[in-house]
């Protein structure tokens, strides 16, 4: 009988596209998936380091399996991703009943290894070199990119993917663990890059979100040329089939005009950004190592507003990092409303070991001040998304719907109707009534009432003239 796969993902876009390759390299071998975790013989968390509860979680999820691993030996347990390339052994000592641990940088290798952990070899581990255990060289090799295979059943919807142009982090951010668990920076040759986008579309992918740490900071030197995002965008806007193109998450610092201006000139590229600012003090920035002050980071916005008067900004907050003063987070708050972000993810900080700041800085905020800040900074970031939105009443947007958003329906004369979502170009989420066999297609949705985080509208039936559709 076939293996059955049970496979749980944590953590940032990057994970959600490991546990797709993953999930794509054991189907070759004969497994299939299962959402039902008692039915599975092979289970496996791909995990996220980035904050203490995200680990929190996993370490629970894996003491529920004490038992279960008990009764059943010879199921096998893995843990895969950001926590086992930085827990490492840990992680077999806190839960002795797992069989694997391996780092995203060497995913290729989980077949394998599981092959040998069943066929009784003890426990299998396969992680990459930490950052100062030997030449670079040897560093980077150990982190692999894995992107074979693509596997349209394991992708949210079969008409979008992920697709990785760069791996690792050489920013080092003091709060950050990614680039301890992700590795040295390295782009992927725009030659992979330009032939998994033609496989993507050749399985009816229309759009495609690229992904890197610091997507903006994307090099590679080939042929005495160095090709940056920009030029990645020209080459995939090419690509036919694809309609669509974004890409996460951008570093303030490398937010070149070549790459806004291919923003603007490239009518697939979404007119998103998202790049987060993480603190609006200079000291705490200077803290964080984060390589910007609040003015070049002001001086960016005005760039990014004056080549594209109409793309929507997103970013990223750490609320209570070490040393945060009221007066350091009242800098914080005026820069939100100065800035106007369509949406922030805001965080509460959480010490890393093995990061600058775990290291030299005292975590000095009570939780119960970085609880307030966090709900104060939403409050007014609402607010802000809130007003955006309503502005929006009455235009049409093309919106690539992605499914049902409830699970209720009504019958129409022509048959069932549903409440469906999609996003905007700008990366709105739009809710509407409409029929599956929209599900996958870009349909004009005019804006009749909007929240902070939602657009409600009513898809065109009559077909509007060109020009009254907002591509923005
Ligand atoms: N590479 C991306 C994302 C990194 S992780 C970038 O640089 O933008 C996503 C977000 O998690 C970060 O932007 C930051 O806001 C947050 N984050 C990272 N480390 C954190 C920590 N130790 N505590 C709290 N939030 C953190
Ligand atoms: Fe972490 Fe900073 Fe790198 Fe982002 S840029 S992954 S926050 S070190
Ligand atoms: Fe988490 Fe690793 Fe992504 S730490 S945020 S899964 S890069």
């Amino acid at each position: 009988m076939a293996h059955r796969l049970y496979i749980e993902t944590v953590g940032c876009q990057m994970n959600v596209l490991d546990s797709e390759m993953v999930v794509a390299s054991l189907k070759r071998q004969g497994y299939e998936l299962t959402r039902n975790i008692e039915q599975a013989d092979t289970i496996l968390f791909n995990t996220c380091s980035v904050r203490q509860h995200a680990e929190d979680k996993v370490y629970s999820a894996l003491g529920k399996l004490k038992r279960t691993k008990r009764r059943y030996p010879d199921k096998i347990i893995g843990v895969l991703g950001c926590m086992a390339q930085k827990d490492q052994r840990l992680i077999f000592e806190r839960a002795p009943y797992v069989d694997l641990v391996v780092g995203p940088g060497q995913l290729h290798r989980v077949p394998e290894l599981i092959e040998r952990a069943r066929q009784g070899q003890g426990r299998q581990m396969a992680v990459s070199l930490g950052r100062r255990d030997g030449p670079v060289e040897e560093i980077r090799r150990s982190h692999e990119t894995f992107d074979p295979l693509r596997d349209p059943t394991m992708r949210p919807t079969p008409f979008q993917a992920y697709l990785r142009i760069q791996i690792g982090c050489d920013k080092f951010c003091t709060y950050c663990v990614v680039p301890m668990t992700r590795g040295p920076e390295q782009g992927r040759p725009p030659s992979h890059i330009l032939a998994e986008a033609h496989t993507l579309a050749g399985q009816g992918c229309v759009e495609i979100t690229l992904l890197g740490q610091t997507v903006n900071s994307y090099r590679y030197q080939e042929g005495g040329r160095t090709y940056r995002l920009s030029d990645l965008l020209y080459a995939l806007h090419d690509v036919p089939g694809i309609r669509r193109i974004k890409f996460v998450t951008n570093y303030p610092k490398d937010m070149t005009d070549d790459l806004l201006q291919a923003v603007r000139d490239l009518p697939k590229v979404a007119p998103y950004l998202h790049v987060p600012l993480q603190s609006g003090s200079d000291s705490i920035l200077r803290r964080m190592k984060r390589g910007y002050t609040v003015e070049d980071y002001r001086h960016m916005m005005a760039r990014i507003r004056e080549t594209l008067p109409q793309v929507a900004v997103a970013s990223d907050f750490i609320v209570g990092f070490c040393g945060e003063t009221e007066e350091d987070f009242e800098q914080t708050k005026q820069l939100v409303r100065e800035c106007r972000f369509k949406n922030s993810f805001i965080f509460k900080y959480s010490p890393r070991p093995g990061t600058k700041a775990f290291e030299l800085m005292e975590d000095d905020v009570p939780e119960e001040v970085k609880q307030r800040r966090n709900n104060e900074l939403l409050e007014i970031q609402n607010a802000i998304s809130e007003e955006q939105n309503l502005e929006l009443l009455g235009r049409t947007f093309e919106v690539l719907v992605e499914g049902r958003s409830k699970a209720s329906w009504k019958q129409n004369e022509t048959g069932p109707v549903y409440q469906l979502t999609g996003r905007t170009p700008c990366d709105r989420i739009a809710v509407f009534e409409g029929t599956l066999d929209l599900v996958g297609q870009f349909v004009p949705v005019t804006i009749y009432d909007a929240t902070a985080h939602t657009l409600f509208g009513a898809v065109e039936t009559r077909q509007p003239e060109p020009e009254l559709v907002s591509l923005v």
